[in-house]
């Protein structure tokens, strides 16, 4: 066969209102298409920069995207050959402006950022992946059920059984200063009769049901209530009463944001394919170019909430001080003041978000923060661990007290503003397979949160704050990217739709565009002035260029537009280069000697081991499209005592042979935590072996 050129048509002429070129325009497509998907058909065509060469599919040259503003050697065509300054749109839908797909291959192909899409399904992944399904932590009867009534808005406890009785333990919020967030306290049991109607003071409760006869326990049982009378009263305001009325006039929508830990996006389709099939089937927005922007969950959630980078985090909000975070100019502030009501989440008490190394809030953060009762189940119910995190607690999967918690929220305070963040931990933080078990489950509350009306009127965030950053799954060569890559789907009530054609048209172009973390403070800022144009609103400190996703991101940005350290960024191309070459290991040995420098410049050297290279188990070099004067590597490298791995990316300067690295990005992929006792710092307990991790009973 003959090389065929084809003439393509000018993208521009798809678009739009123009009916009848648009009309002219789909029959010579449909002849190109024809054409195009002969040749897919028969010649493999390859991208030369694709990390994964393969033929293109045939869905290429289908009936939807095959059309852009260039002339091109379809069977040379290399990824190199497509300008990111060509417009894709599709024919079916000319609103929709997905790309060819070329994006089956990259999340992000624009002018500074090529971020490479990989299988989810891949071999070397599955061969690691663990499938499982729901199983109930424990299969009994309820003994008791909770109901709620929505006209005297009051919760009553109901016994399923006769000849048992029931009492019931009190949670409160316990202990000052450091041990606000740390504290709780238990009442006495109290016994109840039944459809007991619950006091308004009573929040959480820890449960007991006995056998009348010989008093012999039967079941434990823990319930946590959205009081509305603790917090509707005196704060319901004119924007609240209005919005569940009509919801097409001056409200503001109310906003859910439902986050799992360490979920990336290749993560989610491998564990969780009903709930990913539900969010595409259900038209939900999705980010594929949301790109994590810190190391860990707080400096990411800190990018969100406050808008600030981690170490603006650090020095304004003060983690580590006692009451520090109180005054943070937490995002929910804001709403809480006008007239939203507020609520914040989160499972694994030790380790959450705000608590973990950090000294949490002393005034609760939000009007509804079930802390103590998180506190109270995890010590008092018994606990079922699957990879060193509580899975089961007493009854029920951890994440599941954090969800029911969500549904009441949004159900009780229907008729009001809400914004309330729901954050779980326990089924996908240390287990990247364990997500699957949960899988149905949470298409379950999807379909509770549906029927409570929350899609009408909400907007819902569906999102992760990274992806696995340790273990199996990090070791691989994809790891790399999978740590990087979190979640993120966005959806829009109707309403909202209506109101602001605009923004829904943003957020499609968005789909494949570079986003941070700081995006969605901006756009969580935006939703709390809809009005305001876009050279008005508020941006994020820490990145002063990101802006709400409801506006075109350019297409030019890169990371460092989009408050993204050149470490965090997935925009290059990795391409695998030689082991042995003599720089490499130059490069690595520096990276071991700047690593011993920081033990040293923290005075850690009598506690941790000197760290001495090993092996140097990859390289790959970073093919960046701007020009840069140094060359980029990222390393994968092991240092003696233990094997410790380590990954760094690293800039190379070939004349004076001198690399530069900020020693607490470097990455940390094999576990840590027994390793590393004797250091408290986070960053620290990366780098140090223990001299005395060995010893018994430490
Ligand atoms: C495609 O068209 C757009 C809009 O007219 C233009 O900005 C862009 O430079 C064109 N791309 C190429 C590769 O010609
Ligand atoms: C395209 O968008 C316009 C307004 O933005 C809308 O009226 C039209 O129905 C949309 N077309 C399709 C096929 O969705
Ligand atoms: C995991 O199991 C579920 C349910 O059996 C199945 O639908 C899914 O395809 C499995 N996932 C993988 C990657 O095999
Ligand atoms: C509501 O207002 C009353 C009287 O002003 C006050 O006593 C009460 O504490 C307020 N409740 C809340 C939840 O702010
Ligand atoms: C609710 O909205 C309507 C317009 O739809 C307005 O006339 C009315 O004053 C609003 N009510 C309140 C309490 O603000
Ligand atoms: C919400 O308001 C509607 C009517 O305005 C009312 O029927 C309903 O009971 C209210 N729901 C709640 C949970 O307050
Ligand atoms: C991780 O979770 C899976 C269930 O998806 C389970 O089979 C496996 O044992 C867990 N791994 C560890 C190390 O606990
Ligand atoms: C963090 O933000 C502050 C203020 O916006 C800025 O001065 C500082 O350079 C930033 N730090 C980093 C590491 O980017
Ligand atoms: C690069 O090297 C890794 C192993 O280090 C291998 O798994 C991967 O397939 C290689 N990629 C290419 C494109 O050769
Ligand atoms: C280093 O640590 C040792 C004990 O661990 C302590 O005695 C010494 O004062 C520390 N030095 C500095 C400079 O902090
Ligand atoms: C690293 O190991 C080599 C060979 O075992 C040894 O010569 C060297 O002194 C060690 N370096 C450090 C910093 O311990
Ligand atoms: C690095 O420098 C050496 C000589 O100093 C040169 O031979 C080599 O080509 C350079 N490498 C690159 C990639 O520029």
């Amino acid at each position: 066969m003959t090389k065929i050129k084809y003439h393509l048509i000018q993208t521009e002429m798809a678009w739009p209102s123009d009916r009848s070129a648009a009309q002219k325009f789909l029959k010579i497509c449909a002849v190109c298409g024809i054409l195009l998907l002969m040749l897919a058909y028969s010649w493999p065509i390859r991208f030369t920069n694709d990390p994964t060469p393969s033929s293109i599919r045939a869905g290429w040259t289908g009936t939807r995207y095959d059309y852009f503003n260039a002339t091109v050697d379809e069977t040379t065509l290399t990824t190199d050959d497509i300008s990111s300054t060509m417009q894709f749109r599709s024919l079916t839908n000319p609103n929709e402006t997905l790309g060819p797909n070329i994006l089956d291959n990259y999340f992000v192909y624009t002018s500074h950022c090529r971020m490479p899409a990989i299988n989810p399904f891949a071999r070397d992944a599955l061969r690691i992946f663990e499938n499982s399904t729901y199983s109930p932590c424990d299969s009994k009867k309820d003994l008791i059920s909770i109901h709620y009534n929505d006209e005297d808005r009051r919760y009553r406890l109901h016994m399923n059984e006769a000849n048992i009785k029931c009492c019931y333990k009190k949670i409160l919020r316990y202990g000052n200063g450091a041990e606000a967030d740390n504290k709780f306290k238990l009442w006495s049991c109290k016994y109840f009769q039944q459809d007991f109607m619950l006091p308004q003071d009573v929040d959480a409760i820890i449960t007991e049901c006995r056998r009348v006869k010989d008093k012999k326990l039967l079941q434990q049982d823990a319930f946590s209530f959205v009081q509305p009378a603790q917090h509707v009263g005196n704060r319901t305001n004119k924007i609240a009463s209005n919005i569940s009325q009509s919801t097409t006039t001056d409200g503001r929508p109310s906003v859910l944001l439902w986050g799992i830990d360490s979920m990336s996006r290749m993560n989610f389709q491998r564990t969780m394919p009903q709930m990913h099939k539900y969010l595409r089937g259900e038209n939900w927005h999705e980010l594929r170019g949301y790109n994590k922007m810190g190391d860990n969950t707080f400096p990411n959630l800190m990018a969100i909430l406050a808008g600030f980078n981690n170490s603006r985090s650090m020095s304004i909000c003060r983690p580590t001080a006692v009451a520090g975070l109180d005054d943070c100019p937490l995002l929910w502030k804001a709403y809480r003041q006008l007239g939203y009501i507020t609520a914040y989440a989160e499972d694994w008490g030790r380790f959450s978000t705000f608590n973990y190394n950090k000294k949490g809030f002393v005034k609760p953060p939000t009007d509804y923060y079930p802390r103590p009762f998180v506190l109270s189940i995890e010590k008092e119910l018994k606990k079922e661990l699957v990879s060193k995190v509580p899975y089961c607690v007493g009854r029920r999967h951890y994440a599941e007290y954090i969800y029911d918690y969500a549904i009441q929220f949004t159900k009780v305070h229907k008729n009001e503003s809400t914004f309330g963040m729901f954050w779980t931990n326990s089924f996908s933080h240390n287990n990247f397979s364990l997500p699957s078990s949960m899988d149905v489950k949470m298409l379950e509350y999807m379909h509770a949160l549906q029927r409570g009306g929350t899609f009408e009127k909400s907007i819902v965030i569906f999102f992760s704050d990274h992806g696995m950053r340790f273990g199996k799954l990090r070791n691989l060569h994809s790891g790399f990217l999978e740590e990087r890559m979190p979640i993120f789907y966005i959806w829009i009530p109707n309403w909202f739709r209506i109101k602001y054609p605009a923004f829904v048209h943003s957020l499609q172009l968005n789909r494949n565009r570079l986003t941070s973390p700081y995006d969605i403070h901006a756009t969580l800022r935006h939703i709390l002035e809809l009005e305001t144009p876009l050279a008005d609103l508020p941006r994020p400190e820490g990145c002063p260029k990101c802006h709400s996703i409801f506006y075109e991101v350019a297409e030019s940005r890169d990371c460092t537009d989009a408050g993204i350290a050149e470490h965090w960024c997935t925009c290059h191309t990795l391409k695998n280069s030689s082991r042995t070459e003599i720089h490499i290991k130059e490069i690595a040995q520096q990276l071991i000697a700047a690593t011993n420098a920081y033990l040293v410049t923290n005075n850690l050297t009598d506690i941790c081991q000197t760290l001495n290279l090993s092996n140097i188990e990859s390289v790959q070099r970073k093919i960046t499209s701007k020009p840069k004067e140094f060359e980029s590597y990222l390393v994968r490298y092991e240092a003696k005592p233990e094997n410790a791995l380590f990954e760094a990316s690293t800039d190379w300067d070939n004349k004076t042979q001198l690399i530069s690295i900020n020693v607490p990005d470097i990455s940390r992929l094999d576990a840590y935590s027994e390793l590393s006792k004797c250091v408290d710092d986070s960053i620290a307990k990366k780098f140090c072996i223990c001299f005395d991790f060995l010893q018994p009973n430490r």
